[in-house]
């Protein structure tokens, strides 16, 4: 078992360049499923999650070439079965993301059920709603959902009860092969949507309004396989701005590799907190804040600000001169890294939705767990600020979403490892 360790006190400097947006590569991975031949992915994040997307592809017969560490080319063209199986889905919950393209290419799917996480019960019932209105008819059994749709898709409106990322794009990715047009509406707005459809629209799809709250897609015969280079992860530069406020030395941190238009609003509460964050080119220099001012947050869908970033700002708001308030709209249990965060010394009180931080002096280095990616990342930087060691376990979280993560940290002079450590379970 390995965990993250960190001493704290140590300046960082220097560049960090993000990695290509885990939750833009799979669906780009999946969307291959609609356009048979070899289309080549690039900036793909080297994670784990896109190691499992690949295992479910390759299990349809798909056939991936690993061309270097951030590309791929995925040919779709031998694809001859619609399974995506439990074992990955339970792995990986993003495995869903294939039942739009299985449906508009083949008509049909079998996916195991998703699992709820540790985040909440993360069901696809409005996933299911939305291909139900385009002709899918859907029916369970041994925990596996068999979707079909024997008249093909038929494009129809459809308004998402929420705004969700997921049942955006499986919509999508089934519309761009349907007959007609299909209006989606109360559409997810996340950049790595907009992502999704200018690669299919790249393909020969017609979509349009991608990014706004109403998504029209005209469905076409035929997608062409492309090449398509994925967005820099606009969650995994806010992660090290967060560690630059922090622990930067005097000359700053810069964070590249993606468009800070995409955080818009993480960067607007960071200036509020007294966070200076400087525009370069691909990306910001950010400085570290001595004092910062305590804010109050709303997760919401985007442009809202993303629940991805809300355990990163706990640990910013855990040190602020005075009271913040969270509150996390989007999942119904990510808060469980505010309890980690305790152990660290933070002052922190749950009641349901809502987190009331009160601002503390600094915290002090201990052992901790990881509750999901985010947190788990938000824990380790805390500790590059905590007095003494911070010692992150159950990090396959982190290796999950973050690409060589310890790497990029110690390249910025932090004193962070991975070490291997025994089993305390083991007898
Ligand atoms: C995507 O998850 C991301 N994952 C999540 O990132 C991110 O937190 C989330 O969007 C919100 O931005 C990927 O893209 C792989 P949703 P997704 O559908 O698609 C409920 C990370 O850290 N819901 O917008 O699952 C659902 O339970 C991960 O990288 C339904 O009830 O998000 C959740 O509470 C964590 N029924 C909320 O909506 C549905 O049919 C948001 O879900 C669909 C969703």
């Amino acid at each position: 078992m390995d965990i993250i360790r960190v001493e704290g006190g140590h300046a960082i400097e220097g560049r960090v360049c993000v990695s290509g947006a885990k939750n833009s590569a799979l669906k780009l991975m999946a969307a291959t499923l609609l356009a048979p031949g070899t289309t080549t992915l690039q900036n793909v994040p080297n994670i784990s999650d896109v190691h499992v997307m690949g295992k479910v592809l390759k299990r349809m017969g798909a056939v991936i070439e690993v061309v270097d560490e951030h590309t791929l080319t995925i040919d779709t063209s031998g694809v001859d079965s619609w399974e995506a199986p439990y074992e990955l889905v339970a792995k990986m919950r993003a495995s869903t993301a294939v039942m739009g393209p299985l449906l508009g290419r083949f008509g049909c799917a079998k996916i195991a059920m998703p699992g709820g996480c540790n985040l909440g019960a993360r069901k696809i019932d409005m996933h299911i709603l939305g291909l139900e209105a385009l002709g899918v008819e859907f029916d369970t059994d041994h925990g596996y959902i068999h979707a079909k749709a024997p008249h093909g898709l038929t494009g129809t409106s459809v308004t998402l009860e929420f705004a969700s990322v997921g049942a955006t794009e499986n919509l999508i990715m089934a519309a761009v092969k349907a007959k007609g047009a299909t209006v989606i509406d109360n559409a997810a707005r996340e950049p790595e949507i907009v992502d999704l459809a200018n690669m299919l629209n790249e393909m020969g799809a017609k979509i349009f309004g991608a990014g706004t709250p109403v998504v029209t897609i005209e469905g076409v015969e035929e997608l062409k396989p492309v090449t398509h280079r994925a967005v820099g992860d606009r969650i995994e530069a806010g992660t090290f701005i967060v560690a630059a406020a922090l622990a930067a030395g005097p000359a700053g941190v810069e964070v590249v590799g993606f468009n800070p238009i995409h955080l818009g609003m993480v960067i607007k509460k960071f200036e509020a907190m007294g966070i200076r964050v400087e525009r370069i080119e691909n990306g910001v220099r950010v400085f570290k804040c001595e004092r910062f001012e305590p804010v109050d947050i709303q997760t919401l869908p985007f442009p809202g600000f993303p629940t991805d970033m809300q355990a990163q700002m706990m640990t910013l708001s855990a040190l602020a001169d005075g009271n913040s308030i969270i509150t996390e709209n989007i999942f119904e249990n990510r808060f469980m890294f505010a309890s980690e965060l305790v152990r660290m010394g933070a002052d922190i009180r749950v009641e349901g939705h809502h987190a009331m931080v009160h601002g503390v002096s600094g915290f002090s280095g201990a052992q901790v767990t990881s509750p999901d990616l985010r947190g788990g990342a938000a824990l380790a930087v805390a500790g590059l600020v905590a007095e003494g060691y911070t010692e992150v376990s159950a990090i396959y979280h982190i290796d999950r979403g973050y690409e060589r993560f310890v790497e990029k940290l110690s390249s910025l002079g932090a004193v962070v490892e991975r070490v291997a450590v025994a089993d305390p379970t083991d007898d």
